[in-house]
């Protein structure tokens, strides 16, 4: 054979040789970087799960993991604005405790009506039912104070359900009495309860309280 034509094939073998190395360095490299990639997502991921896991278990309350009821009674909407704030920094179902019977929008009518109810250790009738009360570990029991004490129907609500083991954390607002002694007594009616360290305010702050129900329920420490 002709000496150049030997030499022809060997460079074309070289040159071919040559674009075969390229091509699988190329593949080689392209597969790295989607491994690369592949393993990025992965953590990615797992970091995500993390992060919604801290968000859903731990939570600044720690009560996320908890059944939560707000359950106030509230005539003319003071308590009713703190219960709102707790509903809002806590979750959980809200609930307005109801009477059958309506209260008087007269001031001094009211006055007389809840005074008369507590002389006679009244139980108005309860609109509200809880049939699923068993479901709740938390329950904050909000209520104005009335004539130093709670509003008869708390007391109706307290001796109709059974709140065992639950925990009780109670909320008034009044004109300044705070809590008067309804802590001695919603012990007295649940004596099975845990009951936490409760929030007291005035009904004329209630609309400015929000950062005070922060505070609390911060210092709670469930
Ligand atoms: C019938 C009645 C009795 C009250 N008795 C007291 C009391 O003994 N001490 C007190 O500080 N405030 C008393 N207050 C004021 C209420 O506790 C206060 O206005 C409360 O914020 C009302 O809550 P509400 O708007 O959720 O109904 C009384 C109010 C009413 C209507």
């Amino acid at each position: 054979m002709n000496k150049k034509i030997i030499v022809l094939i060997v460079v074309l073998l070289v040159i071919i040789a040559g674009v075969v190395i390229a091509l699988f360095l190329q593949k080689n490299n392209e597969n790295q970087e989607n491994n690369e990639n592949n393993e990025n997502k992965i953590v990615t991921e797992a970091n995500n799960e993390v992060i919604n896991n801290s968000e859903t278990e731990g939570g600044e309350t720690g009560m996320q993991d908890k059944k939560i009821l707000i359950l106030y009674f509230s005539q003319s909407g003071n308590t009713q604005t703190v219960a709102n704030f707790i509903h809002e920094i806590v979750g959980g179902d809200l609930v307005r405790l109801e009477t059958v019977k309506t209260y008087s929008d007269n001031y001094n009518d009211l006055l007389d009506e809840a005074q008369e109810e507590k002389n006679s250790n009244a139980r108005p009738e309860l609109k509200t039912n809880l049939d699923n009360i068993e479901e709740y570990d938390i329950i904050f029991l909000g209520y104005p104070n009335w004539w130093a004490d709670m509003p008869m129907p708390v007391y109706t609500f307290l001796e109709e359900y059974d709140l065992s083991q639950k925990t009780i954390v109670p909320f008034v607002t009044s004109g300044g009495s705070g809590f008067s002694n309804t802590i001695s007594s919603i012990r007295e009616k649940q004596p099975n309860a845990i009951i936490e360290e409760g929030l007291s305010i005035y009904g004329s702050s209630a609309e400015n309280s929000k950062n005070q129900v922060e505070q609390w329920i911060n210092q709670l420490g469930f």
